[in-house]
């Protein structure tokens, strides 16, 4: 069976990495990514490439790795114009963008030229080449502060920062072009945390810096780096069971097969049945419905590293909420997606990750 290309932009990064792995696995596809190597090397697509083979031999695709900046439209449009006919881009999924929510206040033309620019500049050049199928990588974010836990797709938008309005921008571009245009597909996944890695500890989450997530941050204390100052638990007066924030952790790799069924779904007309005025255009939860607070999860770090962390309760953080926990029931439904890993699993895999990469993939 001839494979499909799947175009990843960002596929060398945390998230990009796995679905590539996840993407691969199938046997089905081939894969290309884009990355300008912002937050992420090379190394870490060729570690893919090696892991899928090591596992699946060669029934499993090829990866085309292309070093291109998504806001170059030019560079971006020759991804899709330089390639021979049985081998054209069949789905895009854009994973590829800045991410860190505080640095989106202090640089937010660069976070919209990246987030919201890159996304023009892709849907121009796959609606130029006839390439009308994309998942798009949203954030739980886009919520902001939301009164109704867990919380359903139909809460309304509003995100506190300039990185989540520019995921907010994004979904709402792409709803448009896929109301305008009967030929688009596009579902969005609204990440809530994800964590850990593939349990090979081959593939896994290297930051650049310190690490601006709490699990991240808590796998590279336990392997002896920024323990000083020490860990800052900001606030335990949110009104959650122990007054930490609650977040909704999922492992990784349920977070990318969730990229597997979105991507099946773009061609079920029957999934977009319901998308009312959007054309075929669909926004889901990719969450597992659980959520866990901040001292719940280094009680379970501490488990996992047997490491014991060292913590001071500091107030409150500016544009931290206090709850983001997934209803998670409609991409079950309609995606037939679960998570189904463990916290256990997800901080084990975190750890033998770490510990087995202390300087990540350098
Ligand atoms: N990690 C999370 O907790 C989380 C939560 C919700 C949503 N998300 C979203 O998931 C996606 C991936 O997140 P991640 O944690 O894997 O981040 P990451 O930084 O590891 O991956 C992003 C990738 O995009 C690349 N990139 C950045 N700017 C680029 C540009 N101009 N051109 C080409 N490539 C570029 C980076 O080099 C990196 O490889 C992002 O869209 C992020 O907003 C992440």
């Amino acid at each position: 069976m001839e494979k499909k290309r799947v175009l990843i932009p960002g596929g060398a990064g945390y998230i990009g990495s796995h679905v590539v792995y996840t993407v691969l696995k199938t046997g089905k596809y081939n894969v290309a990514v884009v990355d300008n190597f912002h937050n992420s090397k090379p190394e870490a697509v060729r570690r893919v490439e090696q892991l899928v083979r090591d596992e699946s031999g060669d029934a499993c695709g090829d990866v085309e790795l292309i070093e291109a900046d998504l806001r170059d439209a030019a560079a971006i449009n020759k991804v899709f114009a330089d390639r021979p006919a049985n081998d054209r881009i069949y789905a895009v999924i854009l994973i590829g963008a800045l991410k860190a929510v505080g640095e989106s206040a202090e640089i937010p033309i660069e976070y919209y030229d990246v987030n919201v620019g890159g996304l023009l500049n892709l849907l121009t050049a796959m609606d130029k080449h006839d390439a009308k199928r994309l998942v798009y990588s949203s954030s739980a974010t886009v919520y902001g502060a939301p009164e109704t836990i867990p919380i359903p797709e139909t809460t309304p938008m509003d995100p506190h920062s300039p990185y989540g309005r520019s995921k907010q921008i994004n979904e709402m571009i792409i709803r448009d072009v896929c109301a305008a245009h009967p030929a688009w597909r596009a579902i969005t996944l609204r990440y809530f945390n994800p964590a850990g890695a593939h349990p090979s500890g081959y593939i896994g989450e290297d930051p650049c810096g310190k690490p601006g997530n709490l699990l991240p941050l808590l796998a590279q204390m336990a392997v002896g780096k920024y323990r000083e100052p020490g860990l800052k638990v900001f606030g335990n007066d949110y009104p959650t069971p122990d007054g930490t924030c609650v977040r909704d952790y999922i492992h990784i790799l349920d977070l990318a097969s969730g990229h597997l069924n979105a991507m099946v779904a773009l061609d079920d007309d029957a999934k977009f049945v319901n998308a009312k005025n959007d054309g075929k255009y669909r926004a889901f939860n990719l969450g597992k419905g659980v959520g866990m607070s901040v001292l719940n999860m280094i009680d379970a770090m501490r488990k996992a590293t047997g490491y014991e962390f060292p913590y001071e309760i500091v107030g409150r953080r500016p544009g931290d909420v206090p709850n983001l926990t997934a209803d998670p029931a409609l991409a079950e439904q309609e995606l037939g997606f679960k998570a189904h890993h463990s916290l256990d699993e997800m901080c084990r895999d975190l750890w033998n990750w770490q510990s087995k990469n202390p300087n990540g993939y350098s």
